[in-house]
């Protein structure tokens, strides 16, 4: 593997970042990083002797709105790239079709895509992944995509255009318990600077990636309502059969 590895993510929950990870893995090697949860990142143009591997979660069959707007920063010259969306265990949409159309017109060329299913942010669905098995076939996947020769044609990658609705975040909002510490960990870490300096207020911004809500130490923050449990209940039976991850060569 003669390319650089560089991993662009947006993973408010980390299910997209350890899937490519994993995939980065199978060059060996330090990957470079870019975290697009983190607002601010300088422009980056990659060559051709770069390989980056994009990872963006599923919000309703889209691309996040908001992950999308920050891969305006990102310039490929012909540069190989694998594209790869993480979804809840419901579906994946037009999600992988609209990252692999977003980064072929901003330089880059998808050698491979993949569809992996981690932990939905909601309920209690599919909780232990992404897990070894996952990995496995993951680390497999980017192997071939790696070996791929250079002339191969690009891959078929399900979805439509137009893409359905979506990319919006969801409708909850995190509550902050009388045990929250004002640690300042949620407001810091908000991909969307949601949260005020007191660490309850929260803006129209939030996304209800309860980034917030995982990361919090003490367990402050929290979607203890009625509304929410009878939701992530109905959905979590809904969702109980396990999903496959789907890759395309
Ligand atoms: C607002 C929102 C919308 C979502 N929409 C979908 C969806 O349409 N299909 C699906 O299977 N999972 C959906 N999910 C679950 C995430 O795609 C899934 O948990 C993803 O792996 C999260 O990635 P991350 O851990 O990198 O943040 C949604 C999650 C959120 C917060």
């Amino acid at each position: 593997m003669a390319e650089k590895i560089n991993l662009i993510y947006f993973s408010p929950t980390g299910n997209t970042k350890r899937t490519v990870e994993a995939m980065a893995e199978a060059a060996g090697g330090e990957p470079g990083e870019m975290d697009l949860t983190v607002l601010g990142e300088a422009r980056r143009r990659f060559g051709k002797d770069d390989f980056v591997i994009f990872g963006m979660p599923v919000y309703g069959g889209r691309i996040p709105a908001a992950a999308k707007q920050r891969l305006e920063n990102i310039e490929g010259e012909n540069t190989p790239c694998l594209v790869v969306v993480t979804y809840g265990n419901r579906d994946y949409d037009d999600a992988l079709l609209e990252l692999s159309d977003l980064v072929k017109a901003r330089g880059f060329v998808v050698k491979g895509a993949a569809a992996a299913v981690g932990r939905h942010t909601y309920g209690e669905i599919q909780v232990t992944r992404p897990d070894e098995t996952d990995f496995t076939q993951d680390k497999a996947f980017a192997a071939a995509a790696f070996a791929k020769p250079q002339d191969a044609p690009e891959p078929t990658i399900p979805g439509a255009f137009p893409y359905r609705k979506g990319g919006q975040g969801g409708s909850f909002r995190p509550l902050t318990s009388s045990g929250c510490t004002k640690c300042g960990i949620c407001v810091r870490g908000c991909p969307v600077h949601a949260i005020g300096a007191d660490c309850s207020t929260i803006s129209d911004a939030c996304l209800s990636c309860f980034r917030c809500i995982r990361s919090c130490p003490v367990q402050a923050k929290n979607m203890d309502t009625k509304e929410y449990r009878e939701f992530a209940d109905m959905f979590t039976k809904k969702l109980c059969v396990r999903k496959e991850n789907q890759y395309f060569l």
